[in-house]
């Protein structure tokens, strides 16, 4: 174990937690009137309102890059050596999207850069290897960004659970907000869910199957947690899962409960979860960033001090691969957190009519290598203005 000077283990965690997401909405009422069905299935049958629609002009690379310079114009760029950045997706079979990044952010070259992919999954698995790097060398920051914008075929059943979002995180030793704790349980198996071949910009998905397959890899990474020597379920102040939609997490809550032995009412379940699902049903999916936006949304709308309460963290990607981890909410947290500017951008969305989604949803970009110029709509700060010779083009705004 990695110790101060004074002899104390060294905490490990995050310091910094900041959201971007798009500059477009859809409302699923509007989605419902479309497809002519009832509101109610949107709303309460899956647990959505609203969903993020990006624009023409937005990506993975601008989202995640808006997310990263929040937390570099407050923490500046002292000690952080490596960006891992999860996606599931990604814009390029070869380079990775944190390139862009580091660059629009203006990082220095002594930062290494990283794509990691497994679904919905790798932000958690990037938070993981940065814990480790810090264990190793405590002086040292890594910024773990996941960003992703959920895409689905319109007409298809999955499509109203699209979405997207990214989440930046200062990972570093002596955390402001939350201590990751030492003991992790995790669950891999093969199976056929979700997935996008190289082919789609769009994913397939058995939807049936994908909730049979999360909740027994949630499940499993529970089960391995406690093997591991992890807290009581009854320990846990609360648990941000992974929301592809959120009465997904109210399906997975409920069932870890009843593992641990309980059998908790639908309103003590839609309780415990309430202060973890506010932002996600307005932004909708965004596979690698849910559950840290889950994070945001409870520390950012609970009323009282959680500082000292253990947080469980359920993350899972299709595929699959699940991990169920705590970590303690460090003194001092509310401090660092971002409520009023994550509220703000959310409000700011602009809400789009179905006929504009639909062309933002058809548009697809050239393949043939010819200049491709985007027209000037997002209000973020960092624009992807194009494509010339294969090769994406971006710019602050
Ligand atoms: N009022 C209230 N509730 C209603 C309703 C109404 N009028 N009509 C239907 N409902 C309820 C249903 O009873 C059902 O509830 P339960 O699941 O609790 O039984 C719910 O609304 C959904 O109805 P259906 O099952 O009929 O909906 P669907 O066939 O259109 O599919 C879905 C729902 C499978 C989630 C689909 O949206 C989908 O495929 N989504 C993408 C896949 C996904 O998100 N899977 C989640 C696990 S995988 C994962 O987490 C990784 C990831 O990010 C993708």
């Amino acid at each position: 174990m990695v110790r101060h000077e004074s002899g104390k283990p060294v905490a490990i965690g995050i310091h910094d937690l900041a959201l971007a997401t798009s500059q477009h909405s859809l409302s699923l009422t509007d989605l419902a009137d479309h497809y002519g069905i009832d509101p109610a299935k949107f709303s309460v049958g899956i647990g959505q309102d609203v969903m993020s629609v990006l624009a023409g002009d937005e990506d993975i690379v601008t989202m995640a890059a808006d997310a990263t310079a929040r937390i570099l114009e407050r923490n500046g760029t002292d000690g952080i050596r490596t960006l891992l950045f999860a996606t599931e997706s990604g814009i390029d079979q070869s380079k990775s999207a944190g390139v862009y990044v580091h660059k629009l952010v203006g990082l220095p070259a002594t930062v290494r850069v990283v794509e990691l992919k497994q679904a919905c999954y790798s932000a958690t698995a990037a938070l993981q290897f940065a814990v480790g790097l810090i264990a190793r060398d405590p002086s040292q920051k890594v910024l773990v960004v996941a960003s992703d914008v959920a895409r689905y075929d319109l007409g298809s059943s999955g499509e109203s659970t699209q979405g997207a979002a990214a989440a930046a995180m200062l990972v570093q030793a002596d955390p402001a907000i939350l201590e990751v704790e030492n003991a992790a349980g995790v669950f891999t198996d093969d199976v056929m869910d979700f997935w996008r071949p190289n082919y789609r910009s769009t994913a397939l998905v058995d939807g049936k199957g994908s909730i049979k397959a999360y909740l027994n890899a949630i499940g499993g990474a529970w089960e391995d947690y406690r093997a591991q020597g992890g807290a009581a379920f009854e320990d846990f102040a609360a648990i941000c899962y992974h929301q592809p939609f959120t009465k997904m997490a109210t399906k997975a809550h409920r069932h870890l409960a009843v593992l641990a032995g309980g059998n908790p009412t639908p309103a003590e379940v839609a309780a415990d979860l309430d202060e973890t699902m506010r932002y996600n049903r307005l932004i909708g999916n965004s596979y690698t960033a849910s559950v840290y936006v889950a994070l945001a949304s409870l520390l950012e709308h609970h009323d009282g001090d959680l500082t000292g309460a253990r947080i469980g963290l359920a993350s899972y990607g299709s595929g699959s691969v699940a991990e169920f981890f705590g970590g303690v909410v460090q003194p001092g947290y509310r401090e660092r957190l971002r409520g009023a500017e994550h509220a703000a951008m959310i409000e700011r969305r602009t809400p789009l009519d179905h006929t504009a989604y639909e062309v933002l949803h058809k548009t697809t970009l050239p393949e043939d290598g010819r200049e491709y110029r985007t027209a000037r709509e997002t209000t973020a700060p960092f624009r992807f203005a194009g494509m010339q010779a294969h090769q994406r083009l971006y710019e602050t705004a």
